[in-house]
């Protein structure tokens, strides 16, 4: 099957955020589009809605002006659902409810064509459950676009129990040709962003729980060693804690309580508090009139350094020796395990284990942990942790040490995995999983991450990019340290590792 023709007629169901969004992009695709709202007069205010914003789109030179009359006159409101029997394509964007879903399904099945594709956007029911009951269910499909439609380029194609593959594949090319970034899931809890985004936001509250540092800190260190847009505070008050919550929520429920989806209580209590983010004026940072970020902490070492000695590879890190050299520091390379030394200090990339416990099975006297950079010729940050007993002139050198590289240092309390390192690695670790279960490849999956959500890179490549090995010990550290089943390594990351440590195909 190939993508809709663009003369198709395309009917869009629900005319809130989400339905005129999508209304626009099929317009703006060339084609025609009808828009059904059961509020009257609803469809009708969400066009000219859509008028407006193609209108500043003129306004910034970004759009003719014959243009957003061409797609304008591509939309067309229509009151009564009867009025959708010529569509080819129904995409519905109503109310997130199983029953009132259904219901609509069945009713467009007496009215469209026996072939007309039915799509839903919904972002967190089941495909097969909608599909369930009706005479076509292999026409039932998910469509699941991200909000602000118009701009944001992923499209999750949701394949249910009974949806016929050739509809699907003609849904993804239909996709493509909107000019948008399709990927193929399964219907499963989350679909892939929803699920695999999950640990980003909890291993920040987990963080956070624990006491590892405050949140403007936490953030920073996602953003400038992380390579992340929004660290996981400003985010979840972007979204609105209610609803990133609620989807934390379903996904935990739908997955028979799995501790790797456990819901926060840190979150819950902004929940029941209202503190709900940017929309309530107050999440975890307050957004009153004049209110000003408070700033990220960062330590300052006055300590003079000229010199340090590197024992072995440091792996990922290595490329941090060029930003010391470049700075006037003299780097000696000596063979051992990948440790970097500083006076007193022993530095080294976290594996995963305390740096109390690493100290002690290591017999490294004052170990100061390194966290994982996207990229750390760049990075502009790095959060240090530290081992009990570490003298304060042993961590001043280290401090001195990464800052004569140009970094800003944070530090964070001694937890597994510090923060960029364990965030990463429970990211790739749930991509993981969801390509053993077949919930999409590791192509899909990672290009999913990059356009639905913004991460600087896709969390299966970035395992690869550290080694799939190290990405393995992470975890199992991660687990022993903790004892939770949350933290345990994906089957296809042993796998894997056992077979060359390659994720994708
Ligand atoms: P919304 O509340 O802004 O709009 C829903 C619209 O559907 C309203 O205008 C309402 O009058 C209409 N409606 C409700 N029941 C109807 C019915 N039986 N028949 C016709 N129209 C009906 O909601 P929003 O945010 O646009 O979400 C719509 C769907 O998209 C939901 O399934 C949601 O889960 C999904 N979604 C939402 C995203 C978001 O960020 N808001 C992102 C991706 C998916």
């Amino acid at each position: 099957m190939s993508a809709l023709a663009i003369t198709a007629q395309v009917a869009v169901i629900g005319a809130g955020a989400m339905g005129a969004g999508i209304a626009q992009v099929a317009a703006q695709a060339g084609h025609p589009v009808k828009l059904y709202d059961n509020r009257p007069g609803a469809a009708a205010q969400a066009i000219a809605g859509i008028d407006r914003q193609l209108g500043r789109l003129v306004d910034k030179g970004k759009l003719q002006g014959q243009a957003r009359e061409t797609i304008i006159g591509r939309l067309k409101p229509v009151e009564t659902l009867a009025e959708l029997a010529d569509a080819r394509l129904v995409v519905e964007a109503i109310v997130e409810n199983l029953q009132v879903k259904q219901s609509l399904l069945r009713q467009l099945e007496t009215l469209c064509a026996d072939d007309c594709i039915l799509a839903s956007n919904t972002s967190s029911l089941s495909i097969t459950s909608l599909a369930a009951g009706l005479e076509r269910p292999h026409n039932v499909i998910g469509m699941h676009f991200f909000n602000p439609a118009p701009l944001m380029a992923l499209v999750e194609i949701v394949s249910g129990l009974a949806t016929d593959p050739a509809l699907a594949h003609a849904l993804y090319k239909t996709a493509k040709a909107w000019g948008k970034t399709p990927v193929h899931t399964r219907s499963t809890p989350g679909f892939i962003v929803n699920r695999v985004a999950r640990p980003f936001y909890a291993e920040s509250l987990r963080l956070l729980q624990e006491g590892a540092a405050d949140c403007a800190s936490l953030d920073a260190l996602l953003r400038d060693a992380g390579g992340f847009r929004m660290g996981a505070f400003e985010l979840t008050d972007l979204i609105g804690h209610d609803v990133n919550y609620a989807v934390t929520c379903s996904v935990f429920d739908a997955f028979y309580g799995d501790f790797r989806f456990q819901p926060s209580l840190v979150q819950k209590e902004l929940v029941d508090a209202g503190r709900l983010g940017r929309k309530s004026g107050q999440g975890f940072y307050s957004y009153a009139e004049g209110a000003e970020r408070p700033p990220a902490s960062v330590l300052q070492s006055a300590a003079k350094v000229e010199h340090c000695v590197v024992e072995g590879h440091l792996g990922v890190m290595q490329p941090l020796l060029d930003r010391l050299r470049a700075a006037g520091v003299s780097v000696t390379e000596r063979a051992g395990k990948g440790l970097l030394r500083v006076g007193d200090a022993t530095l080294a990339l976290s594996d995963g284990r305390l740096a109390s416990q690493r100290a002690r099975e290591d017999g490294l006297s004052n170990l100061v942990l390194l966290d994982l950079a996207l990229d750390y010729a760049t990075a502009t940050r790095l959060a240090i942790g530290c081992a009990a007993g570490t003298c304060p002139a042993a961590r001043d050198q280290a401090v001195a040490l990464l800052q004569r590289a140009g970094l800003q240092v944070t530090a964070v309390a001694d937890l597994p995995g510090l923060v960029v390192l364990r965030t990463v690695a429970m990211l790739a670790n749930e991509a993981a999983d969801a390509v053993l279960q077949g919930v999409g490849t590791a192509a899909d999956i990672d290009l999913a991450m990059c356009a639905g959500v913004n991460y600087p890179c896709g969390p299966l490549a970035w395992a690869e990019h550290i080694g799939v090995d190290y990405t393995l010990r992470v975890l199992d550290n991660l687990q022993r340290s903790y004892g939770e089943s949350r933290y345990r390594p994906s089957l296809l990351l042993r796998r894997s590792n056992a077979n060359g440590g390659r994720l994708h195909d």
